[in-house]
């Protein structure tokens, strides 16, 4: 199964992705994170320490290997590399990082200076590797993606099981989620949830019915959780978050529902 976690600027697609992540692979699942944002932090919130994160090389700077695999360097036809049914081990072996014994994180770029330009041909790559994957019985790639429409705009959305499109409790914020359900919808996404995170005291339902009447998109929620400011401030991943609480309840019921319901 592929999931694809999108969304505008700051909702927490980051952090859902690696709660997503760490409870698929307690589940016993095989999880691949891909962390698809220009400013990669996914690897923070799995709690790898910034130090250990900076040191991880992106696909996109992965030359030699690029070579090696496939006589190529970025930007001069990555995308043969995965042209024919990969699987997802190929891309874990050659260039993941291991989080646990059934969790892996494949960093696909970074831009980290001025000018530097995009991440075009590492992009293709990642959406060549997601098109042709074969995905064994119980193999999940969870894709944390950068902010707003580019992940449709470039196509990396397409060919997925799930999107989760997360939203902040706000009638702006659900606006703009709208518009990005109805991208994928136009993508072929078999099945798209609403996530509205960081709920506190909103009444989410009747912003829900003001946006949403008759678009029939299934909605779920997410408490607003404080500690896990403190979390991010020790350097520690979502998997520092005490068990039972109310935010890794609720992504309990989230995978209950994708993988179940
Ligand atoms: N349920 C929540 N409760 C409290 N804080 C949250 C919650 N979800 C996310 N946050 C906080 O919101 C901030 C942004 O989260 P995150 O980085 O996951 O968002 P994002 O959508 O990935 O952002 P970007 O668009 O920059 O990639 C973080 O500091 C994170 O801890
Ligand atoms: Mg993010």
């Amino acid at each position: 199964m592929r999931i694809l976690v999108a969304g505008k600027g700051g909702v927490g697609k980051t952090t859902v992705s690696a709660l997503l992540a760490y409870e698929l692979a307690e589940r016993g699942y095989s999880v691949l994170a891909l962390d698809t944002d220009s400013v990669p932090n996914l690897a923070q919130s799995l709690g790898i320490p910034y130090e250990e994160a900076e040191k991880i090389i992106p696909l996109s700077k992965n030359e030699e290997l690029a070579e090696k695999r496939t006589g190529a360097r970025p930007g001069e036809g990555w995308g043969t590399l995965f042209s024919l049914t990969p699987k997802v081990n190929d891309i874990v072996d050659s260039y993941g990082l291991r989080i646990s014994k059934n969790l892996n994180l494949v960093v696909v770029g970074s831009i980290d200076q001025g000018k530097e330009g995009c991440l075009c041909p590492a992009i293709a790559l990642a959406r060549a590797f997601l098109r042709h994957v074969l995905l064994k019985k119980g193999e999940v790639i969870v894709v944390d993606c950068e902010a707003g429409a580019e992940v449709f705009g470039r196509g990396l959305a397409e060919k997925f099981d799930v999107m989760l499109c997360i939203s902040e409790p706000t009638y702006k914020s659900l606006r703009i989620a709208r518009k990005l359900l109805k991208m994928g919808r136009e993508l072929s996404i078999s099945r798209s949830f609403l996530v509205i995170n960081k709920v506190q005291d909103e009444v989410i339902e009747s912003l829900y019915e003001r946006v949403f009447k008759n678009d029939n998109i299934p909605l779920l929620a997410l408490p607003f959780d404080a500690e896990l400011r403190r979390c991010e401030e020790a350097e520690g991943g979502v998997n520092s978050l005490p068990r039972g609480t109310p935010l890794r309840k609720g992504i309990k019921k989230i995978v209950s529902e994708i993988m179940e319901g």
